[in-house]
């Protein structure tokens, strides 16, 4: 607990109550109300938490709870990635770099835990620490912009739930640049995120506004974890921008390009929804621009997803010479437009890209009228976009 050294006599106190608390930790059976619970949020719903440490040190306990059913492996798919990890060959095959708990900082909108603000907590991890450090964000809506830089590698935010916590900012392209603009910014290895919500406030991007590219959040660390987080925006709101990335039950809102970028990530069990007014924004652009195998870094995945919404979005863009995307066994409501994928103008990409569908159903998914150069995959051509191997190789 050398780390430890950094942190104040407060900290340290409530860190030791949290971690006390841990240590009684035993699997239990915790409903799964988190799990089922809403998708959009209700701030006027939150209710107000009594924040005591040991209040706290409940809650978290409660969340910690449901990792620990996870650990020993009910029913839920995302242990994937630890049966992955028990054979030795997942890109996240350290556990301990996941699910040690490591240093717990509180943050609390009330002033009443170690910190109020969610990067004053992250300004006091230790540079190029080694062990994880959770930053438990509780309850509340954090009008912030944050960034975690490079430095930083094993943290995880940990929110009391997508509909309690929630981090919020408003940059766009034409006050920050794309790259900085998102409200959450993170540059590190080995993140996680899990019940949290993420969303940027600066609105649709209409006809006569330009630069209105706002993302709620950018990750361009690798080995990344989300698991229930919600991302709400309008033009470029998850902005997947490199290394390799798993989400899992996350919730993605948008209008246009709503997830970009030329990561290599899966999306699995995930809910895409279409905020567009009218036609031809995007779900995706992807942005794989260097040749090589469909198994070589950067493309998107999205594995038995939801989509839903408004206008008559494309299911992708190609942003990349390369651009690869496959939706398979999803669920498209949404009104996709007929030619289901545009090349960006540009003809020569027509023969290059990796865009396309298999087993998905639902009224969006009819593939009458897609373009020539889409692909309807096989089941072979289908098998390496179907599990977490998508995301864990030796590139
Ligand atoms: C949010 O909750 C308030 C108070 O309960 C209610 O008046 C309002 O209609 C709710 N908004 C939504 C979008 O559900
Ligand atoms: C924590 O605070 C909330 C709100 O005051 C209360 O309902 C709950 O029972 C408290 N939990 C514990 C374990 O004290
Ligand atoms: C696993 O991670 C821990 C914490 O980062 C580190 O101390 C340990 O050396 C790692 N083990 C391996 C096998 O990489
Ligand atoms: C921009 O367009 C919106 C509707 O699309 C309109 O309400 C607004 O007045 C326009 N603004 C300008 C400056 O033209
Ligand atoms: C997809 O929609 C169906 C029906 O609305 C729902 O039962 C299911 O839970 C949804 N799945 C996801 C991943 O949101
Ligand atoms: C798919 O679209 C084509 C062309 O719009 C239409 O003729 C066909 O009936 C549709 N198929 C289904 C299963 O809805």
């Amino acid at each position: 607990m050398a780390d430890l050294r950094i942190f104040s006599k407060k900290s340290f106190l409530l860190v030791q109550i949290v971690c006390t608390l841990l240590m009684s930790f035993a699997t239990r059976n915790i409903s799964a109300a988190l799990e089922t619970e809403v998708t959009t949020y209700n701030v006027s719903d939150m209710v107000p938490f009594d924040n005591s440490p040991s209040n706290i040190s409940h809650r978290y306990q409660n969340l910690r709870a449901l990792f620990g059913q996870h650990r020993t492996g009910h029913s839920v798919r995302s242990q994937a990635w630890f049966s992955d990890y028990s054979q030795g060959r997942s890109i996240f095959k350290n556990v301990s770099e996941y699910y040690d708990e490591g240093i717990v900082l509180v943050v609390s909108l009330d002033g009443t835990a170690q910190y109020s603000n969610i990067q004053d907590a992250i300004d006091q991890v230790p540079e190029f620490n080694t062990r994880r450090v959770t930053i438990f964000v509780t309850s509340g809506v954090y009008e912030e912009k944050v960034i975690i830089p490079p430095t930083k590698p094993y943290l995880t935010l940990l929110g009391e739930g997508r509909t309690r916590t929630i981090i919020t900012w408003h940059d766009t392209a034409a006050s920050a640049g794309t790259l900085m603009s998102a409200s959450v910014t993170v540059e590190s290895d080995h993140f996680i995120a899990r019940d949290i919500s993420f969303r940027n406030t600066a609105g649709y991007p209409a006809p006569n506004k330009t630069n209105m590219q706002a993302a709620a959040f950018r990750i361009s660390g690798d080995k990344a974890f989300l698991y229930r987080c919600n991302f709400y925006g309008h033009q470029d709101t998850l902005y997947d921008h490199s290394g390799r990335h798993y989400y899992f039950r996350c919730y993605i809102e948008g209008s246009e390009d709503f997830i970009f970028g030329i990561a290599r990530s899966l999306f699995e069990r995930c809910w895409l929804h279409s905020i567009a007014i009218g036609e031809g924004g995007a779900l995706v652009a992807q942005g794989k621009y260097f040749p090589g195998s469909i198994m070589g870094p950067s493309g998107f995945s999205f594995l038995r997803c939801n989509i839903t919404g408004t206008g008559r979005p494309y299911l992708g863009r190609a942003w990349g010479q390369y651009s690869t995307v496959v939706y398979s066994y999803c669920q498209i409501d949404a009104n996709v437009i007929p030619v289901g994928w545009y090349d960006w103008g540009l003809r020569e990409r027509d023969g290059t890209v990796y865009l396309g569908e298999y087993e998905c159903t639902g009224k969006g998914a009819n593939t009458t009228g897609r373009v020539g150069w889409s692909r309807e995959l096989t089941t072979e051509d289908a098998q390496p976009f179907l599990s977490i191997q998508f995301v864990d190789g030796p590139w």
